[in-house]
């Protein structure tokens, strides 16, 4: 019915990340620090999409082109009746990827029931193996044996190849990526480590946290040999290798010193139906009213505004033109 937009930089629009919940259990300092933002910080669960809004905003997305699917939050499985949701969702035709991002804590529970309402992907942050750094990261609330119980119970429930999603900040956590790899090498499932982002406005980022890819690919790689792998397809976000012993695969996100904006061609939608084109907007656009009138007049309107977007922000970061203010990474999911 339509043509897929082109932005203004000429990029499609094939990947959606839809947050489903602002909320979360955890308070992990790059994203919701407890100090900044409070058990009661004033999250609305009546300013979240309805199923019925997310169906629409989901098919009118596909008629543009958009093919991958990535369920996000907060922590996604704090929405009530997510697998009905997801059961929904597996069912529109055109969507090749149906994935989730998650801190894995409440997997336990729930692996099980979004295989079957047909979730194909997971991904797990983990940003640490060691129990009392663990605890610190996730400001408290977290325990790492729950995260890695949920790792287990998504295996049982059928899902294969995890992504297991490592932020590494230097003087924090960089001595847990060999730890991680030492658990995972070998397991099937593929740990990625990814550069410390100025995301949000809470974090406080500092450029001397970042360890660049190279590096860490260097430190790795004189432990188990590594060789570069192909991306799996165009503006893949992660750089693969494989460790040479056949020890599987790993990957690097390395926004900060290596951006891709040229190939982004990811849209994302916070659980109030606000649409940002870029993970750094200084603002987004309400869908909610164009919700309103139906999946085909949705399509038109989400079209009119893909065409506007210019963002490349990770490419312009610290200069002038580049927006001093972001949407907090917890109304986005990364
Ligand atoms: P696959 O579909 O498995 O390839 O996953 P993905 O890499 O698209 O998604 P994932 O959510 O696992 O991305 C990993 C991390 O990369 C996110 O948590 C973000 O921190 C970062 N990231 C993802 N997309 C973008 C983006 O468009 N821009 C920037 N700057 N960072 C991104
Ligand atoms: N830099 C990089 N990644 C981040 N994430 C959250 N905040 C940041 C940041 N400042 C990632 C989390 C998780 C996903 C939801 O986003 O680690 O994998
Ligand atoms: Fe929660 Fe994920 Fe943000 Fe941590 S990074 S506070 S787990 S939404
Ligand atoms: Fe896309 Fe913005 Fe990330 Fe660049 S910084 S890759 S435009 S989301």
């Amino acid at each position: 019915v339509f043509d897929a937009p082109r932005d203004r930089l000429g990029r499609p629009l094939r990947d959606l990340r839809l947050s489903v919940i602002e909320a979360c259990n955890f308070r992990c300092g790059y994203c919701m620090p407890a100090d900044k933002v409070p058990d009661d910080h004033g999250f609305d669960a009546a300013a979240r999409l309805s199923f019925d809004e997310i169906e629409t905003l989901v098919r009118g997305a596909v008629r543009l082109g958009m093919t991958k699917l990535r369920i996000t939050g907060g922590e996604p499985l704090l929405r009530k009746g997510l697998p009905g949701l997801i059961a929904r969702l597996s069912r529109i035709e055109g969507i090749e990827d149906l994935a989730m991002t998650t801190n894995g804590s409440l997997l336990p529970r729930h692996a099980r029931a979004l295989r079957e309402a047909g979730l194909r992907r997971l991904t797990i942050s983990l940003d640490a193996l060691d129990a009392g750094l663990f605890r610190e990261l996730s400001g408290g609330r977290g325990e790492v044996s729950d995260v890695l119980a949920g790792i287990a119970a998504a295996e049982s429930a059928g899902f294969d190849r995890l992504k297991i999603n490592c932020v590494v900040q230097r003087g924090v956590n960089d001595d847990q990526p060999v730890r991680l790899l030492e658990r995972f090498r070998g397991s099937g499932h593929v740990v990625r480590f990814i550069e410390y982002m100025d995301v949000g406005t809470c974090n406080g980022w500092q450029r001397e946290r970042v360890v660049p890819s190279a590096e860490l690919r260097d430190r790795i790689h004189a432990r188990w040999p590594l060789q570069s792998l192909d991306a799996n397809y165009r503006g893949e976000v992660a750089e693969r290798h494989a460790f040479v012993d056949g020890g599987g695969e790993v990957g690097f996100v390395s926004s900060v010193t290596a951006p891709f904006c040229g190939d982004c061609h990811r849209a994302r939608v916070s659980a109030d139906g606000t649409l940002y084109t870029c993970l750094f907007a200084a603002q987004g656009l309400d869908l909610r009213p164009a919700l309103a009138h139906g999946e085909v007049a949705f399509a038109g309107y989400l079209a009119e505004a893909w065409r506007g977007r210019a963002d490349r922000y990770s490419e312009v970061r610290g200069s002038p033109r580049a927006p001093k203010r972001h949407v907090e990474m917890f109304l986005v999911g990364g």
